[in-house]
């Protein structure tokens, strides 16, 4: 049994002891970022995120190389048929995801919910908030070299996975150009910008344009789109009239029913794959990183932008998902999906424990992961003098 904890007694006993104890274990020696006020406190696997985040060796911070990135995120000259950019699917009014179950990609129109025509690419997109962070362990290291990226697992950092999407038929390529070309075509549209030919120059040192620079220039964007103030992180920094007694007994309860055993660290996620059963999608049955219909625990902040829920959005509120685990755990329920046997499901989540009062709690713990204050900023145009943003309007 894991016990209960209440930080506002427990700082009553150990509060100073157990600040500066964290002040030493918590190690940043690797820690490449500024000012990084250590106050972070940890009950059981849970903690704060950390203030500042990491910007790989090998792609370090400008603010040019941010100006760029943010130009070719919103551009759609990186897509085949110049109609969708990053920031089709990844918009920051739907919390930098697309408040789509499963996304629509080329030959789209419109955003959101309201998207159509677009070819259907298999997948919800995830939020790209915090993917700084993507892999931070529960003594909250991570690399930025290594961050696990997509619902598999299947790119390491974002540097990786930017030119990704633009190689992908019917994410942003289309039909008109080859794999083998897509990227030479946009680096040639974008060599004939001046405007890009001057953010290349500033941004790397010369006016190279390569899918390289493309990558890290959209990584360093990605990066910088971080929302690591939430309330549960005020909490956790020490501020402990950040969360009402309900939503404490609300992470309690998150805690004791066996959330955290896959949803832990400041990210709340152990950034591991796991077998649940969730129904397949009408359009697509995804049998996941390796056939057995498992993904990678997602985080669980900033929920309340991001609905539909799941790899294929199945879930359209939290209550769903919530009733959806209770349905799964032993003695409540059993498998969702007929592809997958009762003991293919994960033990973690085969062993939950809950029942409808800690649904209730559950879920007003989840709303404290929250935070509004991340940067929304839609360029008033991209260097190409193409849609901002592509399709969407
Ligand atoms: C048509 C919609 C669409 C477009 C356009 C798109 N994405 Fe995505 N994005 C997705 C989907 C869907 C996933 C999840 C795919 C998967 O897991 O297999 C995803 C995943 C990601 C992730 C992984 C996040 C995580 O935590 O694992 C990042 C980062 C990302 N996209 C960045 C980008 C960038 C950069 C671009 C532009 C070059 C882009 N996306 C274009 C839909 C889109
Ligand atoms: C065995 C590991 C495991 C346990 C235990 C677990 N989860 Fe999950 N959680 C996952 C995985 C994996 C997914 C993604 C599954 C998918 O998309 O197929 C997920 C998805 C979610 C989502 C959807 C997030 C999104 O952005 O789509 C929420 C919310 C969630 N879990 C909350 C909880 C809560 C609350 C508990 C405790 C009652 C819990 N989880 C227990 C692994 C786990």
């Amino acid at each position: 049994m894991k016990k209960q904890i209440n930080l506002k007694t427990y700082f009553i006993y150990f509060g100073i002891l157990l600040l500066s104890v964290s002040c030493q274990r918590d190690s940043d020696d690797d820690f490449k970022g500024i000012d990084q006020p250590d106050e972070t406190i940890r009950v059981d696997d849970l903690s704060a995120l950390p203030t500042a985040f990491n910007f790989p060796n090998n792609n370090t911070f400008s603010n040019d190389k941010f100006e760029l990135g943010q130009a070719l995120f919103w551009d759609p000259i990186l897509s085949g048929n110049r109609d969708v950019a990053c920031a089709t699917c990844h918009h920051p009014d739907f919390g930098y995801a697309d408040g789509r179950e499963i996304s629509l990609g080329v030959n789209g129109v419109g955003i959101g919910p309201n998207r159509q025509g677009g070819n259907l690419i298999e997948r919800n997109a995830p939020t790209i908030l915090n993917t700084a962070f993507n892999g931070i362990d529960v003594d909250r290291n991570y690399n930025p070299n290594s961050a696990p990226m997509f619902w598999d697992n299947r790119a390491n950092s974002l540097e990786e996975q930017a030119l990704l999407p633009i190689l992908n038929h019917d994410e942003m390529k289309g039909d008109v150009i080859a794999e083998g070309d897509i990227i030479n075509v946009i680096t040639q549209r974008i060599n004939a910008i001046p405007a890009y030919q001057n953010m290349f120059a500033a941004a790397f040192g010369n006016t190279t344009v390569n899918g390289n620079r493309i990558a890290q220039a959209l990584a360093t964007f990605q990066r910088t789109l971080v929302a690591n103030n939430s309330r549960f992180d005020q909490y956790m920094r020490g501020d402990m009239d950040a969360l009402s007694n309900q939503e404490i007994q609300g992470m309690n309860t998150f805690i004791d029913a066996g959330c955290v055993n896959c949803h832990s660290g400041p990210m709340l996620s152990d950034y591991e794959l796991h077998t649940l059963s969730v129904p397949d999608h009408p359009l697509v049955s995804d049998d996941g990183a390796n056939g057995n219909f498992n993904f990678r625990t997602p985080t669980l902040r900033n929920l309340n932008r991001t609905a539909p829920y799941m790899h294929n959005g199945s879930f359209d509120n939290l209550r769903q998902v919530l009733n959806f685990y209770r349905d799964i755990s032993r003695g409540n329920g059993d498998s969702q999906n007929p592809n997958v046997d009762n003991n293919q499901i994960d033990q973690d989540a085969r062993n939950l424990r809950l029942n409808n009062n800690d649904i209730n709690e559950i879920i007003s713990f989840l709303n404290t992961l929250d935070d509004d204050d991340f940067d929304k900023t839609i360029p008033q145009n991209v260097p190409s003098g193409l849609t901002v943003g592509g399709n969407i309007n």
